[in-house]
């Protein structure tokens, strides 16, 4: 039951987060805050560190959801091999795009790596919509056709 509401936070929290980054990016604030994992005031940064400071925190938290998806849905006993895949699966990219994250900071915002960050981010959001859908579909009876 809780399995499928975490895993449609995490879909809410993930696309919130992709947004933010597009404005970023769109804006040009890549750079605005130089450091990793922290800007330079610390846990609670100056205003023009703000935007950046979201998309790292929204990072974090996505992270936490998707990571305790994969958990719920590799302990729950109804779900299935699909659901497994794809929860497991967007925890290993949710973690491989933090470090990215990390990476296009450090490296000035390549654009290789900017590209890779897209592209690792429209796969998750697909990998954590399949794990919504499968989610929803638990305990529920699978209809055959003959069609
Ligand atoms: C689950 C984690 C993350 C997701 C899904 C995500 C997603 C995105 C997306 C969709 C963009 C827009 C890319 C574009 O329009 O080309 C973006 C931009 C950006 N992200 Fe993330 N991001 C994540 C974590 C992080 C982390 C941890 C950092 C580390 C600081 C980071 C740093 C950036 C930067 C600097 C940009 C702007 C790049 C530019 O200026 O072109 N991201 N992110």
């Amino acid at each position: 039951m809780i399995l499928k509401y975490l895993a449609l936070a995490s879909l809410v929290i993930l696309y919130s987060l992709m947004f933010v980054g597009g404005y970023i990016s769109a804006a040009g604030l890549g750079l605005t805050c130089p450091e990793w994992p922290l800007c330079p005031n610390g846990i609670m940064p100056d205003d023009e560190y703000f935007i950046e400071w979201v998309h790292r925190t929204v990072a974090a938290t996505t992270g936490v959801f998707i990571l305790a998806t994969t958990i719920g849905a590799w302990i729950n006993k109804d779900a299935g091999r699909k659901i497994k895949f794809t929860s497991a699966f967007a925890s290993a990219l949710v973690v491989t795009q933090i470090t990215l994250g990390a990476i296009v900071i450090d490296t000035k915002l390549h654009a290789v790596l900017v590209a890779i960050h897209l592209g690792i981010g429209i796969l998750l959001f697909a990998m954590v919509l399949l794990t919504v859908l499968f989610a929803f579909r638990l305990g529920k009876p699978v209809l055959h056709t003959n069609a």
